[in-house]
């Protein structure tokens, strides 16, 4: 069985500075990265930023930068801000790099070759905010002006000479794919609206454009731009040193195993970037998964709405780990979801300050006054402890699985139920009141919470590393050994001395 795990983000368009929908999509992508390595795959993660295009074009412009200019400056706020997010990307490609101009130009030479680009002229409607051509039945008109129904931005009428692709032959291709790959499009929903998307009839795709330079030549017409978005997708391969189908990276990760993206780019990825990769003869990734947008008052976050809640602000206040928690906490996946401050207060205060941050804080400061600072070996379990360590060691296929469908909601909300009941033992086993009656049942129970609070905490670990880290740092047990693996081993040290933790999460006042 392959063990290697290739999983990406979407590339963000350096246009302005990244917000909290960037953030999510790279959280996402993250946590499933670490789930993966601890359960011991080699994992490949890769982020980046897609920066040719109109839209890049215009900004710079309005910023009296050349494009390459402004790329270079925001496409570094990007890099930073994946390690503000404590991302674990491998790598982090920009598609003005030459290893990306390669793997577009052999893309587009292949396209060429299975007979599945011609010219024309394109004439239709355009948004350049989502880069995406319309049609006049996805167009409306609000105060004058045209905008796409889809996502609210404004259109505009282009005509131009046009590279069209034959995306209306994969129509039938595409949608038997579906069929016959039930776990292609993720979740369920998302897969329905493409199906019925594709089902409609797929038209040709005008894929260069000759009105603006700033982009990749089309080989042998340098009239032309290559669309940014077939340029873009492109970006997965790029990475994997294509076009040398030798390379041991793309041998070990292609097909990705996931593409993890906002629902508002879906089509992109499920309907055109299969249809690129069916005419290029190579295989198509594993799995698309679409996410929900993160909303503020029930709105999707915009500049112009002035609603938006900036991560790096966020993470300045309350911490990554805090706001890494509560993005996966309260947003059910698949979905859009609302946050606000309040409720993020309330997640630190109940989940991470109250429940397993509290947890940890109690055990270990009991172990200090009372055995020590060493974690006490046990002698005879009883039921209940039993009980306790097995719920989790027999939960763990169940939670595997769980991560191997994008089922962080469901993933999380049984780790949190695990704290809760670790908080319960230990106050129903009153380990305090058995320091001189029978210290022997004292040392078993702290044995078995200390147990728990190790398993708890490697699984919470893709999800809040750095606390994770801090309290299995506590327990002497090192980064190399937090993995799936050693939920079921027992590898807790009673020789040594318990490494002191500071406060894990501070309580956040509620009017703030
Ligand atoms: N450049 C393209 C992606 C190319 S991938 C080959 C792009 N970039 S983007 O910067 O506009 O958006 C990147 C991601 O951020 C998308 O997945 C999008 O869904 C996500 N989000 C942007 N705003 C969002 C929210 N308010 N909520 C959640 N995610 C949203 O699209």
């Amino acid at each position: 069985m392959s063990k290697n795990f290739y999983i990406t983000t979407p590339i963000y368009y350096p246009s302005g500075k990244p917000h909290m929908g960037h953030a999510y999509s790279s959280i996402i992508a993250d946590i499933f990265a670490r789930f993966k390595r601890l359960e011991g795959y080699n994992v490949l993660f890769l982020t980046g930023t897609d920066e040719h295009g109109q839209k890049i074009q215009k900004e710079a412009l309005k910023n009296n930068k050349s494009p390459r200019e402004f790329c270079d400056e925001i496409s570094e706020t990007f890099r930073s801000l994946t390690k503000i997010l404590n991302l674990t990307n491998d790598d982090f490609i920009r598609t003005t790099e030459p290893r990306h101009f390669n793997s577009v130009k052999e893309i587009w030479n292949r396209l060429i070759k299975s007979g599945d680009i011609y010219l024309d002229k394109y004439s239709g409607w355009y948004s350049v905010s989502d880069e995406a051509y319309y049609d006049e039945s996805e167009i409306e008109d609000k105060n004058g002006k045209k905008i796409s129904k889809i996502s609210g931005s404004l259109v505009e009428w282009v005509e131009e000479e046009s590279f069209f692709f034959k995306l209306s032959a994969f129509q039938k291709r595409l949608l038997d794919y579906y069929d016959k790959k039930q776990d292609f499009i993720h979740p369920k929903s998302r897969k329905n609206e493409v199906v019925s998307f594709v089902k409609k009839g797929l038209k040709d795709l005008s894929i260069s454009r000759t009105s603006f330079s700033w982009g990749i030549p089309v080989p042998d017409n340098k009239k032309h731009v290559i669309y940014v978005w077939l340029d873009a997708l492109t970006n997965y391969l790029s990475a994997l040193n294509f076009p040398d189908l030798n390379d041991n990276k793309y041998k070990s990760f292609w097909p990705a195993d996931v593409h993890i993206i906002g629902k508002d780019i879906l089509r992109f990825h499920a309907v055109y970037w299969p249809a690129f990769l069916l005419a290029a003869n190579l295989p198509l990734p594993k799995k698309i998964f679409g996410h929900g947008w993160i909303l503020s008052d029930e709105k999707k976050m915009s500049k112009s709405l002035g609603n938006i809640l900036d991560p790096i602000e966020i993470i300045k206040n309350y911490g990554i780990d805090q706001l890494r928690y509560y993005l996966i906490k309260e947003v059910s996946l698949g979905n859009d979801g609302s946050i606000s401050l309040e409720n993020l207060n309330n997640c630190i205060n109940n989940d991470l300050a109250n429940n397993y941050g509290n947890l940890c804080q109690r055990v270990f400061s009991f172990i200090k006054k009372n055995c020590n600072n060493k974690i006490p070996k046990a002698s005879n379990f009883k039921e209940e402890d039993k009980k306790l360590i097995n719920n989790i060691k027999e939960n763990v296929p169940k939670l595997i699985d769980l991560i191997n469908n994008q089922n962080l909601n469901e993933y999380i909300k049984i780790v949190v139920d695990f704290s809760f009941e670790a908080n319960k033992y230990f106050n129903d086993s009153e380990p305090w009141t058995l320091k001189k009656k029978d210290q022997e049942r004292m040392n078993t129970i702290l044995n078995t919470i200390v147990e728990q609070i190790k398993n708890i905490s490697i699984l919470l670990n893709p999800i809040i590393p750095i606390s994770s880290e801090k309290v299995l740092g506590s327990i002497n047990i090192s980064k190399k050994d937090i993995t799936i693996e050693n939920i079921n081993k027992n590898i807790l040290d009673n020789n040594k001395e318990l490494k002191n933790l500071d406060i894990l999460f501070k309580k956040v006042e509620n009017d703030n």
